[in-house]
């Protein structure tokens, strides 16, 4: 089954647990969390104590997507903090092969990402060791922006590279996803979609949660 992780980037934080309430009657797979610093992207949003507030509100896996400088100072702070799921940017990363090593011996999923500009094959020497790969969609730091066309490439090479290989890790997509884009993002071989605003700018948070759901896992015959 595909999956859906909306990100609490756009929802209404004043409400949270309500928020993540709907998304998971939705059917929700996973609770995506933005984490910014203000220095490795122009916004600053959250940390370690509103991953709790999500762990302490969903049984759900949360998934923190660490958009920071020096991640590695902070994994054991998020897995203390609730997190199932911690991808930091190669872009962040000059040790990235240790920092990953160490966010599986934690005991949790480990996951890379790459801004749109950045080439698949900087991940090359670390497609066995993930867990996840997350393609940036849209330039990191903020919900409610236009799809790149030119990142689903990046996609299919990736899934193409999976295929040939064997890998075990699962391809997240992260910015920009709508009912509009979604069905070609998964066709380009996306398993996890993470959606910000086309959720929580919906006028019925569930049933988009729901739809989208539905369009990624519709086989036609
Ligand atoms: C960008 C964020 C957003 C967010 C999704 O740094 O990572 O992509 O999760 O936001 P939408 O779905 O509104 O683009
Ligand atoms: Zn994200």
């Amino acid at each position: 089954m595909k999956k859906i992780a909306p990100s609490i980037l756009n929802a209404d934080l004043s409400n949270l647990s309500q928020q993540i309430r709907y998304v998971e009657i939705g059917g929700a797979d996973w609770i995506h969390c933005d984490i910014m610093d203000g220095q490795f992207v122009p916004n600053i949003t959250f940390g370690p104590p509103v991953v709790k507030a999500v762990k302490n509100s969903t049984r759900l896996p949360v998934d923190v997507h660490l958009m920071i400088e020096n991640a590695e100072k902070y994994l054991e702070s998020f897995v203390e903090n609730g997190a199932d799921i911690l991808t930091v940017h190669q872009e962040a990363q000059v040790h990235l092969n240790r920092t990953l090593t160490r966010i599986k011996e934690l005991g949790i999923k480990a996951g890379v990402s790459v801004n749109p500009s950045t080439p698949v094959y900087t991940l090359h020497e670390v497609l066995e060791l993930v867990d996840l790969i997350l393609i940036m969609t849209v330039n990191p730091g903020f919900g409610g922006q236009s799809f790149i066309e030119s990142t689903l490439r990046k996609v299919e090479q990736l899934s193409a590279l999976r295929e040939r290989n064997g890998y075990k890790f699962l391809i997240e997509t992260d910015g920009g996803i709508s009912k509009e884009n979604i069905l070609s993002v998964s066709n380009a071989g996306c398993d996890v979609f993470v959606v910000g605003s086309a959720i929580f700018k919906s006028d019925n948070i569930s049933a988009t949660t729901t739809e989208l759901k539905n369009l990624v896992n519709t086989i036609i015959v």
